[in-house]
């Protein structure tokens, strides 16, 4: 008996596609590729750690009679090097990879990221489906068709916005996370749920150990949720160029910053922005956006996740000149998305460095006194 699925649809003008998220529902999706090209040729290209969803996914692209090529790579961010993909150009070459054939990339959002890239420029670009297995890729990385590398002068430097055919979410990938990839998971479904939706937002709170315990039916549940309200700005700013995606963003400029400082070596990136959330709302406090009770409930119950804590050695001056180093930043101004409330963001470009100042200064001591 198939298992009930959700799909997703991302109304991309010309470029819409499907996310489907299910428990035991790969081979259903495979199923549903509709490429009109008669000989069905697919390379999967997976995080060599996942050797049981690799073999999940190659029998049941065999079962709907693909011609499966497969190839492994190192997940992490040393794949989004660009010594790194070029091999996996090397070896779509050599298997004779053109352009009716379909690139599948199984991992986390480094592979994510890595081989749309790879996908979005081998021969000027062939299809490609998702098949992310982190939370944070479930819930985030796969969906909005953002593919790329890093340069050693920053991160996701080199890139394209490279929309797959389909992404395939499925959860029974994720039973082998770490708590901690689950929490870092969790900080960005919660900022779906923080900026956007104050239901979401209760939900999360209420069963916030049934999602990091992986709770098959809640499991599905959440992850459509955060991305029909990713799917909703993508559709609308493709290019990210609108100002609709940049809400996305909540909790990153002093996520990104905290992860630059310390190489992307300490924080993964969801417990990065779970930081990121906490000094945001300080901020909207600070600039009188938001409550301080409001403020204060939900920071009590971010601070309770478990997650690294600030470096001691991060002055202000450096915290100042990464975040001006960010790519969001325009015309040298400062721009923030914050909060007037659960449920609500926005821009904000007027924010005064000593208000950044003393928002970093009051989630160092923990957030408590204002
Ligand atoms: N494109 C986007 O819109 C976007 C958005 C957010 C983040 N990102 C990118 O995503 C990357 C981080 O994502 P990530 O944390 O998923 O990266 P990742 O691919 O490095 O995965 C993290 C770790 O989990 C392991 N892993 C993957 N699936 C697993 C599973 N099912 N069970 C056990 N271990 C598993 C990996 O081997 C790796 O060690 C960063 O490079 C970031 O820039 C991209
Ligand atoms: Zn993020």
């Amino acid at each position: 008996m198939p298992n009930k699925m959700k799909s997703i649809h991302v109304g991309i003008p010309n470029k819409s596609y499907n996310i489907l998220v299910g428990s035991n529902i790969v081979e259903q999706a495979v199923k549903k590729i509709k490429i009109k090209s008669k000989l069905k040729r697919a390379f999967i290209i997976w995080d060599d750690r996942l050797v049981d969803a690799q073999q999940k996914l190659y029998q049941a692209l065999l079962k709907s009679k693909w011609e499966v090529h497969s190839f492994s790579v190192k997940a992490g961010e040393e794949l989004k090097d660009i010594e790194s993909v070029y091999p996996i150009y090397g070896q779509l070459l050599g298997a004779n990879a053109n352009r009716d054939s379909v690139v599948f990339a199984l991992g986390g959002g480094s592979v994510g990221d890595a081989v749309g890239f790879v996908a979005s420029t081998y021969l000027r670009g062939i299809r490609w489906v998702g098949v992310p297995t982190t939370l944070l890729a479930q819930v985030d990385s796969s969906l909005g068709g953002k593919t790329g590398i890093n340069h050693s002068a920053g991160k996701n430097l080199i890139g394209s916005f490279y929309q797959p055919i389909m992404v395939i979410c499925e959860t029974q990938f994720l039973s082998t996370l770490s708590m901690r990839e689950r929490v870092s998971g969790f900080g960005e479904a919660i900022k779906y749920a923080i900026a956007f939706d104050p239901k979401f937002y209760l939900e999360l709170v209420k069963n916030k150990d049934k999602f990091l315990n992986l709770e098959p039916r809640f499991l599905v549940n959440i992850v459509s949720k955060c991305l029909k309200w990713k799917s909703k700005k993508v559709s609308k700013d493709e290019f990210d160029v609108k100002g609709i995606r940049e809400a996305l963003n909540f909790g990153h400029t002093f996520g990104h910053t905290l992860e630059a400082f310390t190489y992307y070596k300490v924080y993964q990136h969801g417990e990065a922005v779970i930081w990121g959330m906490r000094f945001a709302l300080l901020l909207s406090e600070i600039r009188k956006k938001i409550t301080p009770l409001i403020r204060r409930k939900v920071d009590d119950f971010l601070k309770k996740l478990p997650i690294p804590n600030l470096p001691q050695d991060l002055s202000d001056e450096i915290l100042l000149s990464l975040m001006q180093k960010d790519k969001k930043v325009r015309d040298g101004k400062l721009n923030f998305v914050l909060s007037k409330g659960i449920g609500k963001v926005y821009s904000d470009n007027k924010v005064k460095k000593d208000e950044v100042i003393k928002a970093f200064s009051l989630l160092k001591n923990e957030g408590e006194r204002l």
